[in-house]
């Protein structure tokens, strides 16, 4: 929770208003640098605003922007930036940071955890090992083999690179999809193969993991003719976002056995409506879009944000600045 009061807040700081909450050691380094002014609070200092925090979620919609007559800056704590409209902010020569690589690591870790869990069913395990009615464990729970498969990573930027290399410790094929091809000595330390085409990835790919961005161009890019192509016995992870994926073809796909599983850390919406149909699935494992939910990262995060911040108030170079929307 937010601990700024009306009366705690100082002239000589910038007033930054905040959007997203955030975990309360991080609200600390927040508030040490700046006024934080509360959604209960904007009427009061909406003049003063010259910074918006924000992280994935809720959006930062044109109408918010336009609120503000003084914002420079919008600070997105987070990579993804497709939340913020990004176009209304240049209009008006406001400035939008955003928080590349920091949370490479974290988000890799985070996709490896879904596969496994996925691949060798952890969430059941868990369920079967608690249940009070459990009085000797199946032997015929049989999970997937993950050592020694193939693994098809779509959109190897920079999470994907930290994505594949953690492949290697599995002994693993790697098949890759992108926007383009890395040099001979990548692949070789990799192990990785480049496949211009989709369909040659996801037929031969044990595990399809999706780290693309969110683009018009992305939207929907696994929909029923993707699965289809897939492996019957195959795992899909979608650790980017979930407007990748046509939600109602993956529904059909998990239930029809057209792939065998999914790990998702994301959703469309998020969270989804209670009655989803992915919620009754049991062959989903869910994360509630924590890829890089670890204090340690999210700090990271938070202080790339706040020098993005400062960086744009004092009309200096931003650590890393959106160019174009
Ligand atoms: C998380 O999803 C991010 O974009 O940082």
């Amino acid at each position: 929770m937010a601990s700024n009061s009306m009366n705690s807040f100082s002239p000589d700081k910038p007033f930054v208003y905040q959007h997203s909450i955030m975990h309360p050691e991080l609200q600390r380094l927040l508030e040490d640098n700046f006024n934080m002014v509360q959604p209960a609070q904007v009427e009061e200092y909406r003049d003063k605003i010259s910074a918006i925090f924000c992280f994935v979620a809720p959006p930062v919609r044109v109408e918010l922007i336009a609120s503000f007559p003084n914002l420079k800056v919008v600070g997105n704590c987070a990579v993804g930036y497709e939340h913020v409209d990004v176009k209304a902010c240049f209009e008006r020569g406001i400035r939008v940071g955003y928080t590349p690589n920091v949370l490479n690591a974290a988000t890799a870790d985070m996709g490896w955890a879904l596969l496994l869990a996925a691949a060798r069913r952890v969430v059941d395990g868990d369920k079967i090992s608690r249940d009070p009615s459990t009085e000797h464990f199946e032997l015929n729970s049989f999970g997937f083999q993950v050592s020694g498969t193939t693994l098809g990573i779509i959109g190897m930027g920079r999470i994907g690179l930290e994505f594949a290399k953690r492949a290697m410790g599995f002994d693993m094929k790697l098949l890759y999809y992108n926007r383009s091809k890395y040099s001979k000595e990548i692949e070789e330390s990799l192990n990785a193969t480049y496949t211009p085409n989709l369909d040659d990835l996801l037929c031969q790919s044990d595990y399809v993991v999706l780290l693309a961005p969110s683009t018009p161009e992305t939207h929907h890019m696994m929909s029923s003719p993707q699965f289809k192509v897939m492996k019957r016995s195959s795992i899909f992870v979608n650790i980017a976002r979930g407007k990748l994926v046509d939600q109602d073809a993956l529904v059909a796909a998990l239930r029809d056995g057209t792939i065998a599983g999914a790990g998702l850390d994301v959703t469309d919406p998020e969270p989804l409506p209670r009655d989803h149909p992915l919620l009754t699935l049991h062959n989903v494992t869910l994360t509630p879009h924590t890829g890089s939910a670890t204090l340690h990262t999210r700090a990271g995060m938070v202080q790339m944000t706040i020098n993005n911040i400062w960086a744009a108030l004092k009309g200096q170079e931003m650590v890393n600045e959106v160019k174009s929307s």
